[in-house]
Order: structure tokens, then C-alpha cells, then sequence
């Protein structure tokens, strides 16, 4: 098994930022439609930077294990910054492809963290974010 895969398994098999953050300034829930698998995402958010992240919910390894990497990966970022992530970065995040028939997975996480900052924002989701 190559690096990226075995990489996956381990925030499948233990993942980081799993729980729940009871006086967050944002939550935001996401279900993927087509198998049910559901993620809902918590943020601690100061000046516009994310200060502490965590997610709960059920899902494939591959919407679980991005969710994971993702949640380390935002700590300290700027809401502008997440506002402008999509798919080519999650991909990077991840070191996988997919592929279309697993794309929802990957994407489920990061769709449900960019809710939970718009929703803090008081903005829409945009149409790129809803396509996910
Ligand atoms: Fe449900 Fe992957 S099979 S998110």
C-alpha cells in the first residue's frame, strides 16, 4: 500500500478533531444524499480566524478520513482563506483521487465547513460549494 493510502486508513482508523465543541460560534450539518453518511461541523472562530475546529457524524472512510486531514488543516486559517477552497485543494489535502463515484466523499467535509463559515458570515453558500 503506498504512503497517501495508508495515510487515509490512519485518520479513517483514528481521527484527529472528532467530537463536539458545545459553545461554538458556528455548526453546520451536511449529509450526502446518496448513501446517507451525515457530518456535522463546529467552529471556534476569533477575528475571523479559526480557532478550534471538530466534526461528528458517520461516513465512508474516505468522507472521515478527509474530514480528519481537513480539520488539522484549517486550525488557524482565515475565513477568507476556507471561503476559497475547493475541490483542487482538498485533492492536494488528501494526495487521492477519488474518482467520480467517491468525489462526494472527499468533498462532504469541505462542504460543510465552508456552510459553517458562510453561516457565520451571515452569507449564502455559493453555487461552486452547493455543487459539491
Ligand atoms: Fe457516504 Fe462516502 S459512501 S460519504
Amino acid at each position: 500500500m503506498d504512503f497517501y493510502a495508508e495515510e487515509l486508513i490512519s485518520h479513517y482508523e483514528h481521527p484527529h478533531n472528532k467530537g463536539v465543541i458545545s459553545n461554538s460560534d458556528s455548526k453546520f450539518h451536511e449529509y450526502n444524499p446518496t448513501c446517507g453518511d451525515d457530518i456535522t461541523i463546529y467552529l471556534k472562530i476569533k477575528n475571523d480566524i479559526i480557532e478550534d475546529v471538530k466534526f461528528d457524524g458517520n461516513g465512508c472512510s474516505i468522507s472521515i478520513a478527509s474530514a480528519s486531514m481537513l480539520t488539522d488543516f484549517v486550525k488557524g486559517k482565515k475565513l477568507s482563506e476556507i471561503e476559497k477552497m475547493d475541490f483542487k485543494t482538498l485533492k492536494e489535502l488528501i494526495n487521492i483521487d477519488p474518482g467520480p463515484a467517491r468525489l462526494k466523499c472527499a468533498t462532504l467535509s469541505l462542504k460543510t465547513l465552508k456552510g459553517a463559515v458562510f453561516l457565520y458570515e451571515h452569507k449564502p453558500m455559493d453555487q461552486n460549494t452547493k455543487n459539491m
